[in-house]
């Protein structure tokens, strides 16, 4: 089946699908199913990472499913302890072979970690790997608007994508509106929330009645229209398909209101400013 996921332009004039498949917490024997199912569904943008493990399984279900490398948008991120100007071409490389490619489509820096002070020497590598040809689009992930702002006075290229936890428990205002005005692409992760409470909330599950949809489809047709990449995951083969069945209804200002006001502030995952 082929994709119906329009793309976002990167700040590079790289298209970049705007709805992926994320494959965090998917154990490397199961990412191959569950990438190769995804990628039937009409998915063409994977997001991976050193860390989740699974670069072997993804890898495998990329070189098994028939469709044309340039159809395809990989992401995969370079983990903390491999920070720094040479251990960073080193771990790329280890990425690539795992993947099984010889160009990734996307690179980014997983988390700032800002009191070790190695993100501006890790982004030049990611500059030299761009500029050699091997990654088509290099940003980052986790970085806060602080982080954001030394890297581009201390390197050249723009990052093209920040990837930050959002959804609608933390609807992440300032950093849209600082990538907005430095034309870095919002990246959603936990785009679901996590697939926990978030789909109960009444005010998303009267939306989705009123839509006749799925609670999950409502919240990934709000960051779509909020102009997100969002990479929900899952290993459920009905919500995968689901999950990208969203560019086919729209939602009106009542419900990108009622949405709006579910805003907390409130993390899952770690604060950018101290994780390392
Ligand atoms: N850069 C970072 O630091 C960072 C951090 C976290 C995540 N990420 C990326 O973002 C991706 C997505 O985030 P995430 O995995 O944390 O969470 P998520 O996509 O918000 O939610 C995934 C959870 O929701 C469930 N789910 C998925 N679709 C559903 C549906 N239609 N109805 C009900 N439940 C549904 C899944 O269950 P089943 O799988 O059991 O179906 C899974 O438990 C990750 O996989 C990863 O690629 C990046």
């Amino acid at each position: 089946m082929s994709s119906k996921v329009p793309p976002i332009i990167l700040n590079n004039g790289v298209e970049m699908p705007q709805l992926g498949f994320g494959v965090w917490q998917v154990p490397d024997d199961e990412a191959e199913t569950a990438v190769a199912t995804a990628l039937q569904a009409g998915y063409r943008s994977i997001d991976t990472a050193a860390v989740y493990g699974n670069e072997e399984g993804t890898g495998r279900a990329i070189a098994a499913c028939g469709l044309p490398r340039e159809e395809l948008f990989v992401t995969t991120k370079l983990w903390n302890s491999d920070q720094g100007y040479d251990s960073t071409l080193r771990a790329f490389d280890a990425s690539m072979e795992k993947l099984g490619l010889d160009y990734l489509d996307l690179y980014l820096i997983h988390w700032p970690r800002p009191a070790e002070g190695q993100y501006v020497d890790t982004y030049k590598a990611f500059e030299k790997l761009h500029a050699d040809g091997r990654i088509r689009a290099i940003g980052v992930s986790n970085f806060l608007p602080e982080h954001l702002r030394r890297l581009m006075d201390e390197t050249s290229v723009i990052p093209a994508v920040n990837q930050i936890e959002l959804h609608p428990h933390l609807q992440q205002h300032a950093s849209r509106e600082f990538h907005a005005a430095q034309g870095i692409a919002t990246e959603a992760w936990s785009p679901l929330g996590q697939g926990k409470g978030l789909l109960e909330v009444p005010a998303i599950v009267a939306i989705a009645q009123k839509h006749g949809r799925t609670p999950a489809q409502i919240v990934l047709r709000w960051h779509v229209q909020l102009g997100n990449i969002v990479i929900p995951k899952s290993v459920t083969p009905s919500r995968i398909k689901e999950n990208i069945e969203v560019f086919d209804f729209e939602l009106d200002t009542e419900d990108l209101a009622a949405i709006s006001a579910l805003n907390e502030d409130r993390r899952l995952g770690p604060d950018p400013a101290v994780f390392s």
